[in-house]
C-alpha cells in the first residue's frame, strides 16, 4: 500500500461520534463554526441549504484529507498557519514531552523554561530593540494588548491625550472588540456596534484600485497611502493619537503589499507625531514572506510586533506581543504594571511547540526556501493573467491574492448578486471539489487567497495554476 492508500484507509473509518451520530449530524447540529452562514448546512425541509460540513481527518506535508478520503493541496496552509506543514511527528514529540514535564503554569509572577527560551529566541530574530515579548493564545489578543500597552504607555509618560490608533480600510486585525475596532470591514463590525472609541481608517494599498493618475506610479502612491495617515493625524489631533496599526502584506481584500518607501514614509510619520509604528504579523511572520520578521523584509523598524499563526505552524495555539525597550522602560519602575494577561499566554506546551517549530525552521532553511522559490510561485500565478475572469496577481513570499474582474479593461468589479452567485454559489465548492483548499473572499473586491505550507516548490505551484485555471475558466458560466 502507498502512503495516499494508507491514508486514505485511515480517514475513511472515522465518520461517526461516540454517540453514534454521524460527522454531519453533529458538526450540523452542535458545532457554531467561525465566520459560517449556518444556514448553508441546515435541512432543506427547514429552508437551508441541505449542505454538508466539510469534515477534515488528516494532515501530511502540504495535503490534507476529508472524511471521504478525499485529498486537497492546502494552499491556504489551514488559515496562513501550518508554515511547515501537516504530520510533523517532532512538534507532536515536542508537546507530548513538555505536557509530561510541566504541562500547565500562568506567566503571572512566575515563568517557565520554554517561555523563557521562546521569549530569548523571538527577541533576538525583532529587528532593533524589540527585545520585550508579552504572550497572548492568539493574534485578536495580540493586537488587543498592543493598544492597550499604547495607551499605557502615553499615561505613564505625559501623554495621557493620546488613545486614538489609525488602520486600514477593509484591514482584519481580530475579533476581540479592541482589535475589531481596528478592523476595517463593515460587516464584521456593525452586529456589535458601539465598538471602542478611537478608531481611524485611512486607505489600504491597493494598487490595483488606485486613483488612476496613481497607478503607474507605485512610489507615488505609496507617498499618497502613508500621507494620509500624516493627514489623519493631523485631523484627530496629534496629542490624541496613539498608535498606527499595519499589516506588512494587508491580507484582506487580497494581498496588498505595501508600494516601495511607504514605510519609509509611514516611520517618518510616526516619528514626527510621536504615534507608535504597530506591524501586525500576524500572518507575515515566520517565513510569510521569507524573513523571521515582514518588517525586516520591508526594511522598517516598528515598535511593537503582533505574532500569532504560523508560531507554532499550528500544532498549538499561542500569540505574543513584542515591545520595544523604550516601551518597556516605564514598566521597569516602582508599582507600574501592565495589568493586562491571559491564563493560557505563553502555555508551556505550545512555548515548546514553538522553539521545536523555530528548530525545523533553522535545520531546513524555510526561509531561504521562501526567498528562492517566491519568484517562480508569482510567475507561475502569473499565467492566470490570460483568464478574462483574472484582473490582478499580487502579494509577496508565499502569500498572493487573485482579483478576479467581470471586465479585465474596465476594472470593473461584480455586483453583490453577482459576487454572491460567483464566490458562495460556485467558486468555493467547484475549487475543493477541485482538490485545491484556498479561500474565495469578498470582504473587499472578490479575490482568491493563496498562502500555502513554506514547504512546497514547483511542482505545487503547477499543480496550484492548473486547478484554479480548470475552475475559473469554468466560473465565467456562473454569474
Ligand atoms: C493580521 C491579523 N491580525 C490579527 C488576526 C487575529 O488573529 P486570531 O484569529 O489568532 O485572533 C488575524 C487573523 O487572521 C490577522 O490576519
Amino acid at each position: 500500500m502507498n502512503t495516499e492508500e494508507t491514508l486514505n484507509k485511515a480517514a475513511r473509518p472515522i465518520r461517526t461520534t461516540r454517540a453514534g451520530t454521524t460527522y454531519a449530524d453533529a458538526a450540523r447540529d452542535h458545532l457554531w463554526m467561525s465566520f459560517t452562514r449556518q444556514s448553508t448546512y441546515e435541512p432543506k425541509e427547514s429552508g437551508g441549504g441541505g449542505g454538508s460540513v466539510p469534515i477534515i481527518v488528516k494532515g501530511e506535508g502540504a495535503y490534507i484529507w476529508d472524511d471521504q478520503g478525499r485529498k486537497y493541496l492546502d494552499a491556504l496552509a489551514g488559515l496562513f498557519v501550518v508554515q511547515v506543514g501537516h504530520g510533523r511527528e517532532e512538534l507532536a514529540e515536542a508537546a507530548a514531552k513538555q505536557a509530561r514535564e510541566l504541562a500547565f503554569f500562568p506567566l503571572w509572577s512566575y515563568a517557565h523554561p520554554r517561555a523563557i527560551e521562546l521569549a530569548e529566541r523571538l527577541a533576538a530574530d525583532a529587528p532593533g530593540d524589540l527585545n520585550r515579548v508579552f504572550f497572548t493564545t492568539g493574534g485578536g489578543e495580540a493586537v488587543e494588548s498592543a493598544w492597550k500597552l499604547a495607551k499605557q504607555y502615553f499615561k505613564l509618560t505625559g501623554k495621557p491625550g493620546k488613545y486614538k490608533v489609525i488602520s486600514r480600510n477593509i484591514a482584519y486585525h481580530g475579533t476581540p472588540q479592541g482589535a475589531l475596532s481596528i478592523t476595517g470591514i463593515p460587516f464584521a463590525k456593525e452586529p456589535f456596534e458601539p465598538l471602542v472609541p478611537g478608531a481611524v481608517k485611512v486607505p489600504n494599498t491597493n494598487l490595483y484600485r488606485a486613483p488612476e493618475h496613481l497607478r503607474e506610479d507605485p512610489k507615488a502612491f505609496g507617498r499618497y497611502c502613508a500621507d494620509r495617515i500624516a493627514e489623519a493625524i493631523e485631523f484627530e489631533g496629534p496629542d490624541s493619537v496613539a498608535a498606527v496599526f499595519l499589516e506588512p502584506v494587508q491580507n484582506s481584500g487580497g494581498c496588498f503589499p505595501p508600494p516601495p518607501g511607504y514605510f519609509e514614509r509611514v516611520r517618518e510619520i510616526c516619528d514626527e507625531y510621536d504615534v507608535l509604528l504597530v506591524s501586525d504579523e500576524v500572518i507575515c511572520s515566520f517565513g510569510r514572506i521569507g524573513s523571521m520578521f515582514a518588517s525586516t523584509d520591508f526594511g522598517y523598524q516598528p515598535d511593537i510586533i503582533t505574532v500569532a499563526k504560523g508560531m507554532t505552524s499550528g500544532y498549538s495555539p499561542i500569540g505574543a506581543m513584542i515591545a520595544s525597550d523604550r516601551l518597556f522602560e516605564p514598566f521597569r519602575h516602582g508599582h507600574t504594571m501592565f495589568a493586562h494577561g491571559y491564563t493560557f499566554g505563553g502555555h508551556p506546551v505550545s512555548a515548546a511547540v514553538a522553539m521545536a517549530n523555530l528548530d525545523i525552521f533553522e535545520r531546513e532553511g524555510l526561509n531561504q526556501h521562501v526567498k528562492d522559490n517566491a519568484p517562480l510561485f508569482r510567475a507561475t500565478l502569473d499565467k492566470l493573467l490570460d483568464l478574462p475572469l483574472v484582473g490582478d496577481v499580487r502579494g509577496d513570499g508565499y502569500f498572493y491574492g487573485i482579483e478576479l474582474v467581470k471586465d479585465k479593461t474596465t476594472r470593473e468589479t461584480f455586483d453583490d448578486d453577482e459576487c454572491e452567485r460567483l464566490l458562495r454559489g460556485f467558486l468555493s465548492k467547484a475549487l475543493f471539489d477541485a482538490g485545491l483548499y484556498c479561500r474565495a473572499d469578498d470582504r473587499g473586491d472578490p479575490v482568491i487567497q493563496l498562502a500555502p505550507p513554506l514547504i512546497i516548490g514547483q511542482p505545487e505551484f503547477d499543480d496550484i495554476e492548473q486547478r484554479l485555471r480548470s475552475v475559473l475558466t469554468e466560473a465565467e458560466n456562473h454569474f
